[in-house]
Order: structure tokens, then sequence, then C-alpha cells
């Protein structure tokens, strides 16, 4: 069987440490182990909260650097955007028609970003799933590396998957598998050790941009929240210290050791002289990233041309799995 990668990340607001980390970065230790790999930068999801919108060219541009400067070869792989092939919504529709509502009420993504009043809420924040049903199936991707907050949306896609099989009584589609990588599944806002760091969140602190100078994130892991004990000398003894835990294995992330290594290195140390370490290493691994980023940045023409052969590939392979689709479906 052909193994297919398939994953995205939405164009709002600042691309941060965390779709670093828990996606983009995972992405790239698997691309020498599939068949085929497809980076998909998904703005037609952005549409679905408004207020995140806004400069969504600018976005999405940003987010393709980051993903070539992070190491996707945009040659060898297929990185596009998904307005450009227009088969992710038409197959989003025919899984609309075959997905109940109780499924797609359960999705604690849609209970969170519609809050109280639900009848407000947008039909395309609903359908979300769907959309992403479609991004994923529309390519017969069987591996979906995803930090874990995606994990659900994965595995309704699956179900999403074996209804339409069974609703046509064929196996079109494969079940997709969700990859998430344990220690990077989750990076932590640098304010507050118990909410995951996020685009949303209204405080700059509370994350590091991908774009950020090495002053910035130098000054940002500085203000970092912390608590007032020294380091311990073993992992039972971060229980309950969310805002030590976050740090201490960011550090462990970006040397490449274990979160027991570093807490035996920095045993009863201070956080204060931590984070300057901490500090150094955030900079040297991701001020390349940045530099990149902004090269690329700086010859749009060249940036479009990737994004121009990734969808003419996206775009073969979706025209065909549609077409089966479709027949499947006994359309004229
Ligand atoms: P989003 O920013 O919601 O479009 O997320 C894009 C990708 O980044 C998804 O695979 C998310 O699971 C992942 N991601 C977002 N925030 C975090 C985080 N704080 N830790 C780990 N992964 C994350
Ligand atoms: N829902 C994902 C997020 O919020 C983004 C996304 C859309 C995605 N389509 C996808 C991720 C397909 C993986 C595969 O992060």
């Amino acid at each position: 069987m052909t193994t297919r990668i398939l994953s995205g990340i939405r164009p709002t607001g600042h691309i941060h440490l965390g779709n670093y980390l828990g996606a983009i970065r995972s992405w790239v230790s698997m691309l020498n182990q599939v068949d085929e790999c497809l980076f998909c930068i998904v703005d037609q999801h952005a549409l679905t909260t408004a207020e995140d919108a806004k400069d969504l060219r600018k976005n999405t541009l940003t987010i393709a650097a980051a993903y070539i400067a992070s190491g996707i070869d945009p040659i060898k792989n297929h990185i596009f955007v998904q307005s450009h092939v227009p088969y992710h919504t038409e197959l989003a529709w025919y899984f609309n028609c075959i997905t109940p509502m109780g499924w797609l009420s359960r999705m604690t993504q849609f209970k969170d970003k519609a809050g109280k009043n639900k009848d407000q809420a947008m039909t395309g924040l609903f359908v979300y799933p769907a959309l992403m049903a479609a991004d994923i199936l529309v390519y017969k991707a069987t591996h979906v590396p995803v930090g874990e907050d995606q994990k659900q949306h994965v595995e309704l896609t699956r179900d999403i998957a074996q209804a339409f099989n069974n609703y046509v009584g064929a196996p079109v589609f494969p079940h997709p598998e969700p990859i998430i990588k344990g220690e990077t599944a989750r990076i932590m806002s640098l304010r507050d050790g118990t909410k995951k760091m996020s685009k949303s969140d209204p405080s700059d602190y509370s994350r590091i941009h991908l774009l950020d100078d090495n002053e910035t994130i130098q000054l940002k892991i500085r203000k970092a929240k912390t608590d007032a004990e020294p380091i311990p000398g073993e992992i039972d003894g971060l229980q309950n210290r969310p805002e030590a835990r976050n740090l201490l294995n960011l550090y462990a992330i970006f040397t490449s050791t274990s979160l027991e290594k570093v807490c035996q290195d920095f045993e009863g140390k201070l956080f204060s002289e931590f984070k300057l370490k901490l500090a150094d290493a955030t900079v040297a691994h991701l001020g390349p990233i940045r530099e990149k980023m902004l090269e690329l940045l700086a010859d749009e023409t060249s940036l479009l041309q990737y994004l121009k052969k990734g969808s003419d590939t996206a775009n073969a392979v979706g025209s065909a799995h549609l077409k089966e689709v479709r027949q499947a479906l006994n359309m004229v």
C-alpha cells in the first residue's frame, strides 16, 4: 500500500513554537519514511473564525515559508494552498450529506470555539471537521501527523471514511492514522502552563513566534512564568509544576536530550540561570529558520511558484479520486 502523509496549518495569526514543534518538526522527521508527503495551508478553514481571517494572504505565504525553512523540500514534497484545489470543498459536501450532526456536535474544538450561544455559531465552524476529513481523504492519505488537540478530528475522519464506504458499499477510502509525537504533542503557554500555546491567546508573551528576532525570544523566555522552587533532580519533582515542566521539556527538545537528563544536569539550579541556557538553545534552533523564512518571503515569485507546483500535483491526485467518488455515488 502506498503510504501518504497529509497535514495542514491554518493561516491565522502568528505561526508559533507550538505549531513548529507539534506539527512541522514532526512532519520533517517523517519525510523519508513514507512514499508521498502533502502539506497544505488550510485557508478555507481559517474563514470559519472571522476574527482569524484577517491578513489571509500574508499569513498563507508566511506558513508556506515556515514549511520550507523548517526543512520541507518543496520540490520533493507537495506544498499547496487548500483553496487552490477545489476538490476539498466538493468532497466535504458529500461528507456533509453522510455525517450525523451528533458527531459534529461532540467535537471539543467546536464546543470551545462556538461558546455558549451555539445557535449564533456559523455553519462553517460546525462542519469544519467534514472539510478536514475531505482534506485528508481527497488524497487517500494514510497518516496524519498533528498535535494532540487534533486527534479527535482525525478519529472522526476515520468514522467518516467508514460511513462513506458503507454508504456506497465499496472500500473507497482508507482509515487514516493520527501520528502524535509524545514530547512535542502539547507545547504549553509561557504565561500559564495549564493552557496550550495558541495563536488566539491575547498575550504575545504566551508564545514564541517563528518570526520573533533573537532579542524578543530572549525577552519572552526571561519573562516566562515559573515557580519559586529550584529545579528538581528527577521528573517526579515536576508534578503540579506545569510551567517548570514545559520549559525543561523545551530545553530537552532543543538539545536533543531527555527530560530526565535535563533534570539531572540542572538539579538545584534556579530558573533565572536555566532560562539563559534555554534562551540560547531556542535562538540557536529558531534563528536559522527565521532567517530562511525572511529570505523566502522576500522572493514572493519563487514562493508562489512552489505553491503552484504543489497544487498542480494535488489537483491531479484529487481530480482522479473525485472521479471515483462521483462514480461510487452513481452520479451521471
Ligand atoms: P492550528 O494553529 O490550530 O492551525 O494548528 C496547526 C497544527 O499545530 C496542528 O497540528 C496542531 O495540533 C498543532 N499545534 C497547535 N498548537 C500546538 C501546541 N501548543 N502544541 C503542539 N502542537 C500544536
Ligand atoms: N484542524 C487543524 C488545526 O486546527 C488544521 C487542519 C485542517 C488539518 N485540515 C487538516 C490538520 C488536515 C491535518 C490534516 O490545527
